[in-house]
C-alpha cells in the first residue's frame, strides 16, 4: 500500500513539474511574439505578417508603456482601425486587444519588441556565401535551381554536392562536353531539346574554385 501512495505522489510531483514548466515559466520575447499570434500580423525583424504595421522600427518612436498599452488596449491608440490593403482590396482593420495575457507577460513582450531595430536582429540576418553570389551573377541560376529559386533547363543542384566530387563539378564548369558530350534531353515548352551546358572557360581559377566549393557543399 505505501508502496503505491509513493508512486502516485511521485506522478502526481513529475506532473506537477513538467506542467509547471509549459504554464508558468516565461518564454522568451521571439517565443511570446509566436504564442499571442503577434507574429501572424506583424512582422518583426525578418518574419512575420503583413497584415499590421511592420514593427521593426518601432523601438524608435514609442515608448515601452505605449507598446504594452497597445498590447491591452489598441483603441486606445487606434480609434476606426486602419486602412490595410489585402489582395487588391483595402479593409479597416483593428488590432485585436489581448486583455487576458498576464502583466509580467505583457511587460516582457514590450520589452522585447521595444529593443528592435536592434543590432542583433540585423546581424542574425546572414549574407549568402560568396559562392552563391557567384553562382547568380554568372548566370548559373538562369538554368539551374537550388532549394526551389532557379532556371529548370539544367537540372536541379539542390544535393549536387552529395554525388559529385568537387572536381568533377569544376570540370563540369569549364568542359561540360567531358561529362556531356551530346547534352542532356529537356523538355522546354512541350520541345524536347538536347541541351548542352555552356562552357565557361573565361572564368577565374579563384572563382571556379568558390563555385565549386558552394556546390560541393550542397548536400
Ligand atoms: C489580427 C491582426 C493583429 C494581431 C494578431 C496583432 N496585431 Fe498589433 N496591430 C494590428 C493592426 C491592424 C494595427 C494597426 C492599429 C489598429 O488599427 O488597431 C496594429 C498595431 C500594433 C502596434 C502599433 C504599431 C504602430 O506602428 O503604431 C503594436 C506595437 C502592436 N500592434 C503590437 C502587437 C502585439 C505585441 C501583438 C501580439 C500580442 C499584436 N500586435 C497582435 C493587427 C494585429
Ligand atoms: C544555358 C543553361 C545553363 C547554364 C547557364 C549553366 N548550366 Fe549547368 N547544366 C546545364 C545543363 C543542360 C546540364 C546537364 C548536362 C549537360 O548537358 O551539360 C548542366 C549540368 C550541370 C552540372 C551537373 C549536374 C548533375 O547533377 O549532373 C553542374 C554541377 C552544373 N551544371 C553547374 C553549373 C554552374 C556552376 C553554372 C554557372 C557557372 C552553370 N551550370 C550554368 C545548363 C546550364
Amino acid at each position: 500500500m505505501k508502496k503505491y501512495i509513493f508512486i502516485a505522489v511521485f506522478c502526481f510531483a513529475a506532473v506537477f513539474i513538467i506542467s509547471s514548466n509549459f504554464a508558468f515559466a516565461t518564454a522568451s520575447g521571439p517565443k511570446l511574439f509566436k504564442k499571442y499570434y503577434c507574429i501572424d500580423c506583424h512582422t518583426l525583424g525578418h518574419e512575420g505578417g503583413t497584415v499590421g504595421p511592420d514593427l521593426s522600427y518601432i523601438g524608435k518612436t514609442k515608448s515601452l508603456s505605449w507598446i504594452k498599452a497597445q498590447i491591452f488596449h489598441p483603441s486606445s491608440h487606434f480609434i476606426i482601425g486602419t486602412k490595410t490593403e489585402i489582395n487588391g482590396k483595402v479593409y479597416l482593420i483593428r488590432m485585436p486587444g489581448f486583455k487576458t495575457i498576464p502583466n509580467s507577460v505583457a511587460n516582457k513582450l514590450a520589452e522585447y519588441i521595444k529593443t528592435f531595430p536592434s543590432i542583433r536582429a540585423n546581424l542574425s540576418y546572414k549574407r549568402p556565401p560568396k559562392g552563391m553570389r557567384l553562382f547568380e551573377k554568372d548566370n548559373c541560376i538562369a538554368c539551374h535551381r537550388i532549394d526551389g529559386v532557379g532556371g529548370k533547363v539544367g537540372p536541379n543542384l539542390s544535393h549536387v554536392g552529395k554525388t559529385k566530387s568537387l572536381s568533377w563539378i569544376e570540370a563540369q564548369i569549364v568542359d561540360p562536353k567531358v561529362h556531356f558530350r551530346y547534352g542532356v534531353p529537356t523538355t522546354v515548352n512541350g520541345h524536347t531539346y538536347l541541351v548542352i551546358m555552356p562552357e565557361f572557360k573565361h572564368i577565374s581559377a579563384s572563382q571556379l574554385n568558390t563555385i565549386a566549393r558552394y556546390l560541393k557543399s550542397l548536400k
